[in-house]
């Protein structure tokens, strides 16, 4: 008899044919996401799960699904899942690294242009009818070329940002818990600096650390009071990194110039007051959403599941015992 594994959300059709090689499967084309009560009984007798980050994995859910071996994030972050309390009730979690950072990377860039150059303030203007000449002053922006980038986490994806700012003859500046190789900072010409340097330094600032207790608020009202007036922030790592409400404070107040923001707290209710700014770029969580990407992503989440349950030994193990 084959294993059960339920799929919590929407995937492409041959990774469900994949997975139906080796699973019994329960699947959700219907895409509709599950309660934590709906979650824990459509587990319950289930071996394995692939699951997305709205799913929360801990303690109260593992007690009661007694069969459950994996569950195999379709994402590199995995704040989601409570990896001691796996690691206790035996189950490996996986993630999707690697897949995922050029893209990532190049969305990045994507808020970079967009709020420097006050894009999507300035089509809403023309969408409302608004324009009826040009003017020399009108949305003035900030230069990306020769300026100043700013790097929280040179990880992998914040070393893809970090190259690609070659091309605009950027400074780069990071800070990270862990100082990159001399390769690492080589490839990417970026320099190690302090977060308070960063922060006064950089005119543009962009987040790429993982969510965890130790980076909530990363950025608050302090940080954002130590970056420059005419400063962007960039954030396309996880919502929470960011305290949201000292955000729209520093935007509201003129304490920075803008932000461009993919993930915010309480995703997707976010706070609404972001909708009442003009000098921010808001996108609902998609830096990873090219077609082949969002594919790539969801095969190796089923590759990771199909190790798990055959194996015991699947590539991007986050919780080895
Ligand atoms: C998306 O946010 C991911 O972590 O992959």
């Amino acid at each position: 008899m084959k294993p059960k594994i339920l799929v919590t959300r929407e995937v492409f059709d041959d990774v469900l044919e994949y997975l139906s090689q080796y699973f019994e499967v329960t699947s959700n084309q219907s895409d509709i996401p599950f309660d934590s009560e709906t979650l824990a009984s459509k587990l319950s007798d289930k071996q394995g799960a692939m699951i997305t980050l709205t799913d929360r994995i801990d303690t109260l859910l593992l007690t009661r699904c007694p069969n459950l071996k994996a569950v195999c994030n379709i994402a590199v972050g995995y704040n989601n899942i409570d990896l001691e309390a796996c690691r206790k009730a035996n189950v490996m979690a996986t993630n999707t690294p690697g897949v995922l950072d050029d893209t990532t990377g190049d969305f990045t860039w994507t808020l970079i242009l967009a709020t420097a150059r006050r894009l999507t303030e300035a089509e809403a203007y023309l969408r409302a009818g608004q324009w009826d000449r040009w003017k020399l002053k009108q949305f003035l922006g900030l230069d990306i070329h020769h300026a100043t980038l700013g790097i929280f986490g040179l990880g992998r994806i914040g070393q893809v940002v970090a190259r690609r700012a070659t091309g605009f003859e950027m400074k780069v500046i990071y800070h990270d818990v862990h100082r990159a190789t001399p390769e690492i900072e080589q490839a990417c010409r970026a320099r190690f600096v302090s977060k308070e340097e960063l922060l006064s330094l950089a005119d543009i600032v962009t987040i790429h650390v993982p969510y965890s207790p130790e980076t909530h608020h990363l950025i608050g009202k302090r940080e954002l009071e130590q970056m420059k007036p005419t400063a962007i922030l960039i954030n396309a790592s996880r919502g929470g990194v960011v305290d949201d409400a000292a955000l729209i404070e520093a935007l509201r107040s003129g304490t920075i110039a803008g932000a461009g923001l993919d993930v915010f707290e309480n995703e997707p209710k976010f706070n609404p007051g972001f909708l009442e700014l003009k000098n921010v770029v808001l996108a609902p969580h998609i830096a990873s959403s090219s077609k082949a990407t969002r594919h790539k992503m969801a095969m190796l989440a089923a590759e990771n599941l199909v190790a798990a349950l055959t194996t015991g030994k699947p590539p991007n193990l986050l919780n080895p015992f």
